[in-house]
């Protein structure tokens, strides 16, 4: 196996990547440890497990929040155990190429290095995240060509205008699949008098999330508890239920969009016109997004192929794309 590692630290989830036989991790970004023993006993898939249901004496956690480091130990086991899973043990610690949000102070990059360099890696090469998710979503980011990357996570949406190998215009907001999530559970909460748990909205946004009109009315039924009796109640929630409840993260979106559309040189925003608006990261699948930000925006808008797994992939081949280690924030 390639001894040079391409990862992508997210808020939801990590993936591990390498050139030959591409993404060999894709785990949520938990953790769950024995509060007395203060020792991690399980991560990824199976610590997600047991979010919001904490047995007696464990602490779940997400040790990164907002894209950046937020637990600095937990983040170092959970990377030593996935490193294990995926890679196994070598003598010489491996190379890594690790996504950063195209928005971080220099204590939050150092944190990244700190933690890779922890967890058994070698000092590790940091790319600026919506660059890497423009490679991975096959754009020639070395071209003199403008292109617009929208890249909605769970903790941030990452909006960067990329031309000649680097982010000309970035902006990273603190909206994204997981205030999407946070909005279900406040509509409901108001509507139905009812309180749903993370898990259940994430489930519902996923099965029947939307913010466009459907020719087909979808619904899914999800349990909580009444906020009157306290009992556990069961509803159906619909599509427009959804719409109505992702409204306004969605809108403080698109407003972002706009704005950073509104700063980007007229020449760019031609080129932009041309080929589109290109989104990645998990959040982007909310059914009628693209169809959204197009009618608000005026410019095309597409979905790039394996959204989820373009920031992880593009940091791997940004060798090969040309990028070179010392230019913009591709950088060590
Ligand atoms: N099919 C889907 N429809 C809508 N949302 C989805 C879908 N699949 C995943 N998501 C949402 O995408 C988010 C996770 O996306 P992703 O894995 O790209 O985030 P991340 O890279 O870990 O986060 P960040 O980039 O903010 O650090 C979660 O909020 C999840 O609920
Ligand atoms: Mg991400």
């Amino acid at each position: 196996m390639s001894r040079k590692l391409a990862i992508d630290l997210g808020t939801s989830t990590i993936q591990i990547y390498t050139e030959g036989k591409g993404v060999i991790l894709n785990e949520p970004s938990v953790i769950a440890v024995d509060k007395y023993l203060n020792k991690a006993t399980l991560v990824g898939r199976e610590a997600a497990e047991l979010f919001e249901r904490e047995p007696e004496g464990m602490e779940v956690v997400r040790p990164i929040r907002d894209g950046v480091i937020s637990r600095f130990n937990h983040t170092v086991v959970m990377l030593k155990r996935f490193l294990k899973k995926s890679y196994g043990r070598t003598l010489l610690p491996p190379e890594a190429v690790i996504a950063v949000p195209s928005i971080v102070t220099d204590v939050e990059e150092n944190a990244v290095r700190d933690a890779a360099v922890s967890a058994g890696l070698k000092e590790p090469f940091l790319i600026d995240e919506p660059v890497a998710a423009a490679i991975g979503a096959g754009i020639d980011v070395t071209s003199d060509r403008g292109h617009m990357i929208v890249d909605i996570g769970g903790g941030t949406t990452d909006i960067a205008v990329i031309c000649s190998g680097g982010a000309v215009l970035s902006s990273s907001v603190r909206v994204a699949g997981d205030e999407m999530t946070a909005a279900i559970i406040k509509y409901v909460r108001n509507k139905y008098s009812l309180l749903i748990g993370e898990r259940t909205a994430e489930e519902a946004k996923i099965a029947i999330g939307s913010v466009w009109r459907r020719n087909d009315v979808q619904t899914i039924t999800v349990t909580g508890k009444n906020l009157k009796t306290r009992a556990p109640l069961l509803i159906e929630l619909t599509s427009y239920d959804m719409t109505e409840a992702l409204l306004e993260p969605v809108t403080r979106l698109i407003e972002e969009i706009c704005a950073v559309i509104e700063k980007t040189p007229p020449e760019l925003v031609s080129d932009i016109a041309e080929n589109g608006i290109v989104m990645t990261g998990g959040g982007c699948q909310i059914y009628g997004l693209d169809k959204m930000i197009s009618s608000v925006t005026g410019l095309p808008v597409r979905v790039a192929d394996d959204p989820t797994l373009c920031v992880v992939i593009g940091a791997g081949k940004a060798d090969s794309a040309g990028l070179s280690p010392v230019r913009h924030k591709y950088r060590k």
